[in-house]
């Protein structure tokens, strides 16, 4: 069957300048895992390739390019799932590493475990080989401008960046040709998190879930609210009696209204339809149509 591919770079209020960098970034991350989906590789495999693309470009908060938490240092936390088997891998707060998502994928794939975080993530990520990095190899100049801008700033709020200022998570959502799902969600969490502060990205149901009886779904957004609707399950359930856009477009109001929450979602149903809403300013995806066409979009808050 034709493999479906959709991809998002962050749901917050993306400045006119920095749009271009964001539609460029997932256009050239499903261009060339769409290539690789259409010749056999799994969903699994597929969704780790897309962000691995993502976390090397320093447009988006995730890898390269994440933002510093208090102490100045970069935090990393991400998800990947396998909608087949429900497997899943995780890990939380590691650091100089560019690639979280596959040490998720290699919790899932070489321990008994699921989810792995902070001090043992790290001594997994030497144990599998991982290069560690000087962390100014993950440092932008974007970023440590806008840490010295907030760092002493007694306004600033965790949950600011959604509706005012500078870059977000990213997600990948496929479908291969054998008709199994995956996904899978990387992010630095949120700007002058406190250290060891973990956000709804690697938490299962929060950030992501898939299970190919029903659909697979990626968010992003404000953490602390998302993971309180645990937004990416809650679309996956919506998915069963629901058109995907409508799961999508409830599973926001459902954010919205209980916790005051603000966010996005991307997924895929069971049948393949896509499914895409959010409730922040703008939100960057792309997908590819039936016709192979990439539709990249920055999309308005309707
Ligand atoms: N959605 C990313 C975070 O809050 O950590």
């Amino acid at each position: 069957m034709k493999p479906k591919l959709i991809v998002h770079g962050g749901a917050w209020n993306i400045p006119d300048e920095q749009v271009a960098a964001h539609l460029n970034g997932i256009e050239h991350s499903i261009t060339k895992t769409f290539e690789a989906l259409e010749k056999g590789l799994s969903a699994l495999d597929a969704v780790e390739l897309a962000i691995n693309h993502l976390e090397l470009d320093p447009t988006y908060d995730a890898g390269k390019g994440a933002f510093l938490n208090k102490a100045g240092e970069i935090e990393l936390d991400a998800i990947i799932m396998d909608g087949l088997s429900l497997n899943f891998g995780a890990v939380a707060c590691v650091q100089n590493i560019f690639h979280p998502v596959s040490l998720a994928r290699q919790v899932m794939d070489n321990t008994e475990h699921a989810f792995l975080a902070g001090k043992g993530a790290q001594q997994f990520a030497i144990d599998q080989g991982f290069e560690i990095l000087d962390p100014k190899q993950l440092l932008t100049e974007r970023e440590l401008v806008f840490f010295d801008k907030i760092k002493e700033d007694p306004e600033f709020m965790t949950h600011h960046p959604f509706r005012d200022s500078p870059s977000d998570t990213v997600g990948a959502v496929a479908m291969d040709i054998n008709g199994n799902l995956a996904v899978a969600t990387s992010t630095g969490g949120t700007p002058r998190k406190l250290p060891g502060r973990v956000g709804d990205s690697p938490i299962i149901g929060a950030g992501a879930y898939a299970d190919n009886s029903i659909g697979a779904a990626s968010t992003t957004g404000w953490g602390e609210s998302i993971m309180k609707v645990l937004l990416a399950k809650t679309v996956c359930d919506l998915f069963e009696h629901n058109s995907a856009g409508d799961a999508a477009r409830i599973g926001i109001a459902k954010l919205q209204q209980k916790v005051g929450g603000l966010g996005g979602v991307i997924g895929i149903n069971s049948n393949g339809e896509y499914a895409y809403a959010h409730n922040t300013p703008r939100m960057a995806f792309a997908y590819v149509t039936s016709s192979g066409q990439v539709i990249s979009k920055i999309k308005i808050t309707p």
